[in-house]
């Protein structure tokens, strides 16, 4: 298994270009499952999680041809001309939360769809309650069977209204898709309004769908007989734009981060600005620059969009592990997401967890140790606390990096840091 090397204490200084958002991404591949022309996806990342969703269109009779490109940017041709299979199986859909959004795009077209039942992360239960409670309220049977969701619709979906009891970004997108072929409109109301949503409704809008209310909490969708292709290119990435400058933030120094959408992370710039970042939009995308100074405390607590993102979460609490104070980190969004404090508890940090708060007292300066990944974003706040800390540190179990951040390697190491990848 890959480890990562970083070799502590270099500023970052130069330019990163932001990839494409995986998380816009993925619900826009499985898009392609709504009709039988070509959907041409341009930025996309190439990531370990691309290629695993590519794997489960692929069984359900998508043919998806990536293609990569070393000086551009990546683009993803899917066609699913016919449904060779309405079976999302174990083996592919455990490793990854997301390939079950196949569910509601299979039976709006196909009237079945038997997907099992998902893994991902391990933060907390994550559990596909909404996700199925909306699919019958547009009057799908629905039963649990060996581990698997086995879900039916034989007269079509219908339109329907559904509140969400809370947000959740993946029903939402489940439930767009489905609305989208189904008979009628369907009014989403306190659904989630991340950018990955907007990406997704406008694709839907291009493919010939009917998607109003874009960016609002409430989404009225009125389903089409039948969807067509379209061209697309995926936004840029505002985990990993806030993921970098919080790297800038910890090692100090001056990055533009190109491609970057300041206007996706506005609960983001003013905390970071807060800790002693200056951040600027640029015509290209935004600049992030700190000096000297330690890092100053802000407090932070997750919510849906507009808010701050739990996906930023570790990242910042690694950002605040050397600021000059103490910060107050609450996490709402999901259980069990500080795995990250233990690790970061082995490189020096000061870290008190009570509950669903973590309490960071800043220290002078992190120590490199060897540290193991738990997730995904756990495992880039390692990466943040190695490039501020004196000495090596080793992350282990790279894994879970390569699932949502492209070339992180390659992306530091032009901006003058010392990361390598050690191949076992
Ligand atoms: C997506 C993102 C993930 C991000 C999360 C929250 C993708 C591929 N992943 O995950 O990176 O951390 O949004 O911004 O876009 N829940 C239920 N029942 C459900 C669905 C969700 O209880 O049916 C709970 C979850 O356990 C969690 C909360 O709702 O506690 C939010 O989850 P959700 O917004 O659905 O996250 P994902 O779509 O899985």
């Amino acid at each position: 298994m890959d480890r990562i090397l970083i070799r502590g204490g270099a500023r970052l200084s130069g330019a990163i270009h932001i990839s494409g958002a995986k998380n816009a991404a993925l619900p826009l591949m499985v898009a392609s499952l709504l009709t039988d022309e070509t959907l041409t996806l341009r930025n996309v990342p190439d990531l370990a999680d691309i290629g695993q969703l590519s794997s489960i269109l692929s069984v359900l009779g998508v043919a998806a041809d990536f293609q990569r490109s070393e000086t551009a940017t990546h683009t993803m041709v899917l066609r699913a001309k016919e449904i060779a299979s309405t079976t999302a199986p174990y083996d592919l859909v455990r490793r990854m939360r997301a390939s079950f959004l196949v569910l509601g795009p299979l039976l709006a077209r196909m009237g079945e769809a038997r997907v099992s039942l998902p893994g991902g992360c391990a933060i907390g239960p994550r559990p596909v309650d909404l996700h199925l409670k909306g699919l019958e309220a547009m009057g799908a049977t629905i039963a649990l069977e060996d581990g698997y969701v086995v879900a039916s619709a034989k007269g079509g979906l219908k339109g329907a209204r559904f509140a969400f009891p809370f947000v959740s970004v993946g029903a939402t997108e489940n439930l767009m898709m489905a609305a989208s072929l189904a008979k009628g409109t369907t009014i989403l109301e306190n659904a989630a309004r991340e950018p990955e949503i907007a990406e997704l409704g406008t694709l839907l809008n291009l493919m010939g769908g009917r998607v109003e209310g874009i960016g609002t909490s409430t989404l009225t969708i009125t389903g089409a007989a039948r969807l067509g292709g379209a061209d697309f290119a995926v936004v840029a990435d505002r985990i990993e734009t806030g993921t970098f400058a919080m790297a800038v933030g910890a090692t100090g120094g001056e990055v533009e981060l190109l491609g970057a959408r300041p206007d996706h992370l506005g609960a983001v710039i003013p905390v970071l600005e807060k800790t002693g970042l200056t951040i600027a939009a640029t015509n290209q995308g935004m600049r992030v620059k700190r000096n000297g100074a330690r890092p100053k405390p802000a407090d932070i607590t997750t919510e849906p969009y507009p808010g701050f993102p739990t996906d930023l979460q570790a990242q910042f609490m690694a950002l605040m592990a050397t600021a000059d104070g103490t910060a107050q980190i609450s996490e709402t969004i999901f259980e069990n997401r500080f795995m990250h404090v233990p690790e970061l508890a082995r490189m020096g940090a000061n870290i008190e967890v009570n509950g669903q708060t973590a309490i960071v007292s800043g220290v002078e300066r992190l120590k490199g140790a060897p540290v193991m990944a738990t997730d995904l974003r756990a495992s880039v706040s390692l990466v943040i606390a190695g490039l501020a800390a004196e000495g090596d540190t080793i992350v282990n179990r790279v894994y879970h990096l390569d699932r949502g951040f492209e070339r992180l390697e390659k992306k530091l190491t032009a901006c003058g840091a010392d990361i390598t990848r050690l191949k076992d």
